[in-house]
């Protein structure tokens, strides 16, 4: 039996659906704990082309069960509108459950999200418009609605009655926006809990079931570490705690039943939205990561700022995650540079940082240190063994593992599930 997380370990977009899709095959289960449809990746296969924001990408293993856990932020509509293209493809979404414990996101909070973004003007976030905070707020608020709220049709009523005439005054008062109809909504999401009824549960009950006959399974973390609520570059950060410990709130599973922690890693670092980024480079060469990378957001579009691996930032994911190994994505990005470098530590006055202030102006003026590596100047998307990688690109992953002090797992030399090169499997 294993239960292993996988995290983002940078700013997101370090491409864990990849890395999530190859460990599915051997898992039973697959949960996702935090975080909701700001997250969003695009799956290609034999059975088509999709876009997943909520569903865990386990669902194309026919074997798996994939599970939305108490800790995610579920729009409902989102969740409808995916299960739908799945089945439009003849892919059985009958093993995908949801917590009756996760939080609801209504129309209102993605409203709320956009006008309170614009309303931070030059300190705004950049948020993904998805409703995310408002409904985090909400929970933490003791007001927000539940996922099992939508079974029942009476506390469905009544619980929104109150928040509709609550948020319709937030709306007007604060920013002159028009109101929401209560019969509206009340119609529509009772509707969408008659069509979610199979899917919602007690997902507490399934995980601790399954780890009691000792099933494989694997915590699909979403966001990534640095836009940790907590440690992330707040308040550029994003309103749930996409880190390893977020696994055993988003899923009500004890830090020790977890047996392995993976953290997902680019050869390089990106950014969307606001917020200090040490290692951003704004000349050529991050303009050819971004297009070599395609680097444009999946759930936005907009165009990722992009920079040098930070092993700064790295070694404080490695900590904080508990990480027992690391994936490295995106290494063929590299390819045509001749020289790569690599972030080793900070400058900040005449202080030399080996970790990540939690002062953003700090962060803003610390100023990266770097190792310059040779380059290798040459494709190895066709690469299958480790060892049959250029010289000078085993240097660089390896001078990353030893900067950050943790091994490597897996790497990856594109984007096919045939590119993933595993060195120490997760599961047995
Ligand atoms: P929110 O999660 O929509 O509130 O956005 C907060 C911050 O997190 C913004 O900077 C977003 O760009 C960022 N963010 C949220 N989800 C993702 C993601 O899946 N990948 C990358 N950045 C994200």
């Amino acid at each position: 039996m294993a239960v292993v997380a996988v995290v983002g370990a940078q700013w997101g977009d370090e491409g864990k659906g990849q890395v999530i899709d190859v460990l599915a095959e051997k898992a039973r289960i697959v949960a996702r704990y935090q975080g909701g449809s700001n997250a969003g990746h695009t799956v290609v296969n034999q059975l088509g082309h999709f876009r997943l924001h909520l569903v865990p990408s386990g669902i194309f293993h026919p074997e798996t069960i994939c599970i939305i856990g108490n800790g995610v932020v579920v729009d409902p509509a989102v969740l409808l509108q995916e299960i739908e293209a799945l089945q439009q493809h003849h892919i059985d979404t009958s093993r995908l459950y949801v917590s009756d414990r996760a939080h609801v996101v209504l129309p209102y909070h993605l409203v709320l999200d956009r006008l309170a973004d614009e309303a931070r003007g030059e300190q705004r976030i950049g948020t993904t418009g998805r409703g995310i905070g408002p409904a985090y707020e909400d929970k933490v608020a003791r007001i927000g609605l539940r996922m099992g709220d939508l079974l029942d049709a009476d506390l469905l009523r009544e619980k929104l009655r109150f928040l509709v005439e609550y948020k319709n005054k937030i709306l007007a008062c604060l920013y002159n926006a028009p109101p929401f109809s209560f019969a509206e909504l009340y119609d529509t999401y009772r509707r969408y809990g008659e069509r979610l009824a199979p899917h919602i549960t007690d997902t507490f009950a399934m995980i601790h079931a399954a780890i009691r006959r000792g099933d494989n399974i694997l915590l699909e973390g979403a966001q990534a570490t640095l836009l940790d609520l907590d440690f992330g570059t707040y308040p550029y950060v994003t309103a749930s705690s996409p880190t390893v410990g977020g696994a055993c709130t988003g899923l009500g599973i004890g830090p020790r039943l977890i047996t392995r922690a993976i953290g997902v890693f680019k050869a390089y670092y990106t950014r969307v939205g606001s917020g200090p980024f040490p290692t951003e480079l704004t000349d050529a060469t991050g303009d050819l990561i971004r297009e070599r990378g395609r680097e444009y957001g999946t759930t936005t579009g907009r165009p990722r700022r992009c920079g040098w691996f930070d092993a700064v930032l790295a070694r404080y994911a490695v900590q904080l995650n508990g990480l027992d190994g690391f994936a490295l994505n995106a290494l063929s990005v590299l390819d045509p540079l001749p020289v790569v470098k690599i972030c080793t530590a900070y400058r900040y006055g005449d202080q030399v940082l080996d970790l990540p202030p939690a002062s953003l102006s700090v962060l803003s003026q610390c100023v990266p240190i770097y190792e310059e590596l040779p380059g290798w100047q040459e494709p190895i998307g066709h690469i299958r063994r480790y060892g049959d990688l250029p010289a000078n690109a085993r240097r660089f992953v390896e001078r990353i593992a030893e900067l950050i002090n943790c091994r490597l797992d897996m790497l990856a030399v594109g984007l096919k599930r045939e590119q993933v090169i595993t060195l120490h499997p997760a599961f047995d």
